[in-house]
């Protein structure tokens, strides 16, 4: 029984249902130690029986033999593994993978043997020393000359110690000193006990074997015996496995390096639309974060400020009055009604320092106790300063006026329309935060200054106690319904009360902006990271097939290109968080110095969701790219230009 068998090989081509019969019942039998050359005219089937013998094409009549047993019958998974252990091809076009290192282009096959990662190295560098190339491990393949390729190929081919070299016109790019060079290896690998099938065209390349195999037509026309074949000792086979997942993953690693500019492209691209997803999360946070401490802690979002709808400066009209109370109190939902007075340009002076206050009004419940920053509400006789106001009397100690007595003057008009001042010495209960006014006093103080001398006083506004927050928007639109006799609208609101649902609406609505640039940038990185891909598994076929020619799988083939996507994914996200990161420190800077609060509010979970969706955008936008990929025919790879 001999080592090889070929047994009435044929094999047809069908070009638009017209038969290319190229092989037509090839018989053949080989041993080890022999060095068959294969001579044939161009075009005459060399390569396609090749192909058959090497795993590399399965679609034949007929069968190939290793030690009797039938190589045609095994599933696609085994016929891997007999790419990976039994063959070893060398192509006329060295077919090695430009992006990978010499010494890695012959790791590729030692990763898929048992061998520890030591031996591998160990093993990678002796070949490379037999075929005289230690000093150039380093380099990449388009830094070598055609002979100094080919002799990679070799080297390559030998890695997993297969028991068959499979040689397509490996001569056929050299010059004759690199052709004697090559021809004296692979005869030393014959010697080793190998088998070496090599087609060629040159018969002075023929006449170095031991054995010449013409064929003519689609058969075998001569089968000459040079000289013995070499004799065989003992032989153990190198132990074979897969690639592993974590060299698939090293080596996309490794292309993303070797194309390292336009990968940062990338990487910076889809970071944008991750970046966008992040902070508009961390934005939205952030703004009702801002939103709930400055109103609602300082006002309860259930009260509404009520004033007359008038431009008017004239007090009386401004009157805010019993009848008022009494219509708006009829209202549904409305729970209390309280009168109030705010008035502007205020002189508040004390120890000789005078200050104008632009803010000034009576207290409500819509004071809440968390503004009060110390001390407690002004009773009668008392008024509360805000910090900064507070300031101008004290400037280092603003807390120490608790206690102290100010002149509060408020100006009202007298019968005749004349100013009348109205100055009071006023207790200063507490001090507020800077953003719920300058001064306030009870309604009752203000009451009594006006009494004091002798004038009316009027209410300018009224704060409308709504029974719950679901009902606030419905009673303010009563409100605003309300008719004067003239037709006109009757009452205006103020205060942050009435604007917070219309400023809840703008968030929603920016949100919604917000979200819809983030989508589409995110669309655009997805987009980006598919056209990358389709064109990376274009820009590779070679490689693929010239994996698959290794005994590589169709699921390693996906892994690596799913392996850069995941790899896309994971650092455009990790540079999408640095630039959230400066930019939400930059932003919060700005905001805290304005508005005293950090406005993009970025929490880990935000983090970690930009992460998640960009790793599967990059995986969901490779799975059909990557399929592609493994999916392509490893001949049809093989002869891709
Ligand atoms: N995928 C294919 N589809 C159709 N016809 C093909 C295909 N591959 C090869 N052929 C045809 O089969 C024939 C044999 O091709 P093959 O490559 O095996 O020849 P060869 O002996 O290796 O030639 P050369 O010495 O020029 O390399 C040729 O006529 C070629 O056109
Ligand atoms: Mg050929």
């Amino acid at each position: 029984m001999s080592f090889l068998e070929l047994r009435g090989i044929r094999k047809t081509y069908y070009m638009n249902k017209t038969a290319f019969p190229v092989l037509k019942g090839i018989d053949l039998q080989f041993d080890r130690g022999e060095f068959v050359s294969i001579l044939g005219e161009s075009g005459g089937g060399k390569t396609t029986l090749m192909n058959i013998i090497g795993g590399l094409d399965a679609q034949y009549e007929g069968d190939v033999l290793l030690n009797g047993q039938s190589v045609r019958q095994i599933s696609a998974k085994e016929l891997d593994a007999f790419r990976r252990q039994t063959i070893g091809f060398v192509f006329q076009n060295f077919n090695l993978i430009s992006h990978l290192s010499i010494l890695d282009n012959v790791l590729v096959s030692l990763q898929m043997t048992g061998l520890s990662r030591h031996e591998q190295k160990e093993r990678a560098e002796s070949l490379l020393k037999k075929v005289g190339l230690t000093e150039h491990m380093h380099k990449h393949p388009n830094q070598l000359s055609g002979g100094q390729k080919q002799r990679v190929a070799i080297a390559r081919a030998l890695a997993s110690d297969p028991d068959i070299i499979i040689a397509d016109e490996p001569t056929g790019a050299l010059d004759s000193q690199n052709t004697q060079e090559i021809l004296a290896l692979m005869d030393e690998i014959a010697a080793d006990g190998k088998l070496v099938i090599c087609v060629t065209h040159s018969q002075e390349v023929a006449d170095h074997g031991t054995r010449i195999v013409h064929m003519e037509d689609g058969i075998i026309d001569h089968d000459t015996r040079l000289k013995a074949a070499f004799p065989v000792g003992e032989h153990h086979d190198l132990p074979s496995k897969h690639l592993s997942f974590t060299a698939m993953v090293k080596m996309a690693l490794k292309h993303m390096r070797y194309n390292l500019k336009r990968n940062l492209l990338i990487i910076f691209g889809a970071s944008i639309g991750i970046f966008s997803v992040i902070l508009m999360l961390g934005l939205g946070r952030g703004v009702k974060g801002y939103i709930n401490h400055e109103i609602y802690s300082q006002i309860k979002p259930t009260a509404v400020q009520v004033a007359q709808n008038t431009d008017s400066q004239d007090a009386k009209k401004l009157e805010i009055g019993q009848t008022d109370v009494n219509r708006i109190k009829k209202l549904p939902h409305v729970k209390k009604v309280e009168l109030g007075y705010y008035g502007q340009g205020i002189q508040v002076q004390k120890d000789g320092t005078s200050a104008t206050s632009s803010i000034f009004q009576t207290t409500t419940d819509q004071m809440l106790a968390k503004s009060v920053k110390k001390g407690h509400k002004p009773g009668t006789g008392e008024v509360i300063l805000s910090k900064a106001f507070a300031k101008k009397f004290n400037k280092q100690h603003p807390y120490k006026l608790i206690g102290q007595k100010v002149k509060v003057s408020v100006t009202g008009m007298n019968k005749q329309h004349l100013p009348v001042v109205m100055t009071k010495s006023l207790k200063v209960s507490g001090i507020t935060d800077d953003s719920s006014g300058q001064l306030q006093t009870n309604l009752q103080t203000v009451r009594n200054m006006y009494k004091s001398k002798k004038l009316t006083f009027r209410a300018n506004f009224a704060t409308v106690m709504i029974d719950s927050l679901k009902n606030v928007t419905s009673v303010q639109d009563k409100i605003k319904g309300l008719k004067a006799d003239n037709g006109k609208k009757q009452y205006q609101l103020t205060g942050a009360g009435a604007i917070v649902s219309t400023l809840n609406t703008y968030i929603q609505l920016a949100f919604y902006v917000l979200a819809a640039i983030a989508g589409i940038s995110l669309l655009v990185s997805a987009i980006m990271i598919i056209v990358v891909l389709y064109i990376s598994v274009s820009e590779r076929t070679k490689e693929i097939g010239i994996l698959r020619a290794l005994g590589v799988r169709r699921k390693d083939i996906r892994h690596l290109f799913l392996s850069e996507a995941f790899f896309l994914g994971l650092f455009s996200s990790l540079l999408a968080l640095v630039f959230t990161e400066i930019v939400a420190v930059l932003a919060n800077n700005v905001a805290r110095n304005g508005i005293g609060y950090m406005i993009i509010d970025i929490t880990s979970n935000y983090m970690i969701f930009g992460i998640v969706v960009a790793i599967v955008i990059s995986l969901l936008a490779a799975l059909a790219p990557a399929g592609q990929a493994s999916k392509l025919d490893p001949v049809e790879a093989l002869s891709y230009e």
